[in-house]
């Protein structure tokens, strides 16, 4: 007999009930007893005890449903060890909740914030298991994540159609990319679409460098460019400041601007004459159905962490390290990012044949 806890943080992605199928199919298939306790919208829910109890029939038929089942919601982990509106010790709720309902363990599938809560419940004395879930791929100590080949996925088949529109009209084009911290999805959907400019946020760009690449294409008789650009993407000049300076930079562009592509847009217009569109694909990248790889990856991340359960073995994130599914100890993980290594192979290869990184 095993008492479960389960919850989805953070932003969702595509392969959350993927994921949590693997688990509960994992247990449901090798113990006769089980009870499933879904809390709702996340940390939320295991801090107010809104849960609900689901059976191995609720997970079944949900592989390619995208979403969560059970809701997410983002709760902050700077203000996990702040008391709510009312006074709730947060974390002292979580931990009571979760003895109330006397579970054996608590699975989490969450990205980076969420890691952190759940490797601060683990120090408080509570069985977890995290399950690497995002679609920017930026969990240290895990090469993927569930969710970023997804992603990855429907950014290429945007900027794809892009091309298209862009090659008619002759057009600068940018598409902004979700990764406001890092560029992982940017680099393989902009590699992937043969964008012809990748800018992310590790690798910070310089104006001129931008225009030039975009006046080389014109010069050599291409009519169009077409610029993948990271949300979180920064101007040279911006990123050399402190990081207080850096911030109150960001948030004058944010003032001006929806968001820094429409800045650089307007800065190349300005510098070179061209015109420019910007197309932001936005909440469409975590949506919809998740694809065959992530539906792979999911399953076996899942059936792994069933198999943690069954053995008892707590306090892990479980992650694919060199095409292999392992176990992570959270506190090896939690409060790390997995950025973007400008001297990356695939960047390095990517300058190779001529793609531009603003740098
Ligand atoms: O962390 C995943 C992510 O999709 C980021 O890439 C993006 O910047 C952010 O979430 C958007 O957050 P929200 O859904 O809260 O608008």
């Amino acid at each position: 007999m095993k008492r479960i806890g389960m919850l989805t943080s953070g932003g969702d992605c595509q392969a959350l009930n993927a994921t949590m199928r693997g688990v509960v199919k994992g247990l449901s298939h090798n113990l006769d007893d089980l009870e499933i306790y879904g809390f709702i919208e996340g940390y939320k829910g295991l801090i107010y005890g809104n849960y609900r109890l689901l059976t191995a029939r609720d997970f079944s038929g949900i592989l390619t449903r995208g979403g969560t089942i059970i809701g997410s919601s983002r709760q902050p982990f700077k203000l996990m060890r702040v008391p709510d509106a009312n006074g709730l010790d947060k974390v002292k709720a979580m931990v009571s909740n979760y003895k109330k309902l006397r579970l054996d363990c608590l699975v989490v599938l969450g990205g980076n914030g969420s890691q952190k809560t759940a490797n601060l419940l683990r120090e408080v004395g509570l069985n977890i298991i995290h399950l690497p879930k995002t679609i920017d791929n930026d969990i240290f100590g895990t090469d993927l994540t569930f969710g970023y080949q997804s992603a990855i996925d429907i950014a290429t088949n945007c900027i794809d159609c892009i091309h298209t529109t862009a090659s008619s009209h002759g057009r600068v084009f940018i598409v902004e990319v979700m990764g406001h911290k890092v560029g992982w999805l940017t680099l393989s959907a902009g590699v992937a679409s043969g964008a012809d400019v990748i800018l992310i946020p590790e690798i910070p760009y310089d104006l001129k460098k931008v225009c030039a690449a975009i006046d080389r294409r014109h010069t050599s008789g291409k009519k169009f460019t077409i610029l993948a650009v990271a949300e979180g993407a920064i101007p040279k000049e911006i990123a050399k400041l402190e990081k207080k300076e850096q911030k109150k930079e960001m948030e004058k562009i944010a003032r001006s601007y929806p968001s820094i592509s429409y800045k650089l847009a307007a800065d190349i217009t300005a510098k070179t004459g061209y015109e420019v569109r910007v197309t932001v694909p936005g909440h469409v990248q975590r949506g919809g159905t998740p694809d065959p790889f992530d539906r792979v990856l999911s399953t076996k991340l899942g059936a792994y962490a069933a198999q943690l359960i069954l053995q008892e073995e707590y306090g892990y994130m479980v992650a694919i390290v060199n095409n292999e599914v392992k176990k992570v100890k959270l506190q090896e993980s939690a409060g790390k990012l997995k950025t973007v290594d400008p001297h990356d192979q695939t960047v390095e290869l990517a300058k190779l044949i001529g793609i531009s990184f603003g740098d």
